[in-house]
């Protein structure tokens, strides 16, 4: 017979493995109603496949593992810190680095150093953690992304890019000097997981270079954006993923990062500008926020498993099977009639709500409330990223997003090629019962980021 296609496959092997619990359908059903209809509110143990989010879920590898033996725990200046720090700099080409706990500790620390109150910031759509704290330094975030981003159904190859004419019509309208910098996420998560062009951040430099505007990356999955970039933007197919993350970089001037997602470790982040004055303050207000400048709120042993995390994420051959993964699951939903967001994105599979569950409106919660049924259905956890992830305004009404969302975040190097196929298996079954879906009703919701500790009943 001839063969039609080659498979790949991933490039390591396993071992040791971590058992799951298996659950019944009535103790899944009890779960969920005490955790408030939140699958944030889940015990892990009534959990059989996590898809809830691909951060700090990562296994490491037997490198990554040795290199936490060789941890440097030592307060100040610590030699991990030193291995991190040039992890860094030699991969991505940044100048000064800040170390934090998590993407969110530098996210704080970079907003406070560079927003003054009144400030505006465009981004290429909003991250939950990078906009409110843009907010509560006092600036306002604008979204300058492409429209086709907002639009779950359209195939643009590019949903990461920023739409330089809404950019101009915020500067012509604030004037340059109230924008400190365009906020730039590679592989924007709340789109789905879509990149964002290297074409496209060149226009950006070019703009932002001439109007004096900074631009900040959000690097968290700049290597899965260096992917799509290889994949398919031409004249990248035959540069390394390597290369093509320096490049990407190299046009902005500055970072956050949280390591838990790319650089494959379970606790970690970084803050990293090219520029002296924001790095002396940055470097001050660490000690205030996370810990020294040389910990940032790490042990030496996590410092060392980034930096082994940051080379093992660069690797052409590690992408193609994480993304390969992601990309599996998403044809096998698509199989079963299952809308999703298209094309299929970097992290997770996004599955339409609006579209899943028609006959449900947005304040009854749809993506909430199906996120829930999936795991009543299988213990398959996944998280809503809809209304209640958007939250509200400043004056107290709620973000209205076009995008209603149910992740299904894919941990690297976590599940086989099996997991995958219960999980489609599981969504699918719950398709065919969609039409008796209820939404829910909020009960109880926190002041910040009220995805986290929401509570629900059904209606
Ligand atoms: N930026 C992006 C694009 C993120 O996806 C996250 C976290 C952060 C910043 C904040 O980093 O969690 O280390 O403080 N995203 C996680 C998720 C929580 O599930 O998507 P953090």
């Amino acid at each position: 017979m001839k063969i039609q296609k080659r498979s790949w496959a991933e490039p390591y092997k396993m071992k040791m493995v971590e058992l799951l619990r298996m659950t019944t359908k009535a103790q899944r059903i009890k779960a969920i109603k005490e955790a408030g209809y939140n699958t944030f509110l889940l015990k892990s143990d009534d959990v059989y496949i996590d898809l809830l989010t691909d951060s700090g879920t990562n296994a490491m590898s037997d490198r990554q593992w040795s290199a936490f033996m060789l941890g440097d725990e030592a307060y100040a200046g610590s030699k991990s810190f030193f291995h991190m720090e040039d992890a860094i700099k030699e991969n991505y080409g940044y100048k000064y680095i800040v170390p934090t706990h998590q993407g969110r500790g530098a996210e704080n620390i970079l907003s406070k150093v560079l927003i003054k109150k009144g400030d505006i910031i465009p981004g290429n759509m909003y991250f939950t953690t990078t906009r409110l704290h843009q907010e509560l330094a006092g600036g306002k975030f604008y979204d300058i992304i492409i429209d086709e981003a907002h639009d779950p159904t359209n195939e643009h190859p590019f949903k990461g890019n920023v739409d330089l004419n809404k950019l101009d019509v915020l500067v012509k309208k604030y004037g340059a000097k109230r924008i400190p910098y365009v906020s730039i996420a590679t592989n924007v998560n709340m789109a789905g997981g879509q990149p964002i062009s290297m074409d496209n951040l060149k226009k950006l430099r070019a703009y932002t270079k001439k109007q004096g505007i900074r631009i900040i990356h959000d690097m968290t999955r700049v290597a899965e954006n260096a992917y799509f970039i290889q994949q398919r933007e031409k004249g990248y197919e035959r540069i390394s993923i390597k290369k093509i993350v320096k490049e990407i970089c190299f046009y902005t001037d500055g970072a956050t990062m949280s390591a838990k997602k790319d650089a494959l470790v379970n606790i970690g982040g970084f803050m990293a500008t090219n520029e002296w004055d924001v790095f002396e303050e940055a470097r001050n207000l660490v000690v205030v926020y996370e810990g020294l400048h040389t910990y940032g709120g790490l042990a030496g042993r996590d410092m060392e498993a980034i930096a082994v995390g940051i080379n093992e994420s660069l690797d052409d051959h590690h992408q193609h099977a994480r993304v390969g993964q992601v990309e599996y699951l998403g044809q096998k939903l698509q199989s079963y009639g299952i809308p999703i967001v298209k094309p299929i994105g970097g992290h997770g599979i996004f599955v339409d709500a609006k579209a899943f569950l028609p006959h449900l409106t947005q304040d009854e919660f749809p993506a909430q409330a199906l996120a829930a049924e999936i795991f009543i259905d299988s213990g398959v956890r996944t998280m809503e990223r809809g209304i209640v992830s958007a939250g509200r305004k400043a004056n107290g009404e709620n973000y209205y997003p076009k995008l209603e969302l149910v992740r299904f975040t894919i941990p690297r190097r976590v599940y086989t090629q099996a997991h995958m196929d219960v999980v489609a298996e599981s969504a699918a079954a719950v398709f065919e019962r969609r039409e008796n879906i209820k939404g829910l009703k909020l009960i109880y919701e926190p002041k910040y980021l009220r995805f986290f500790q929401a509570r629900f009943e059904k209606k």
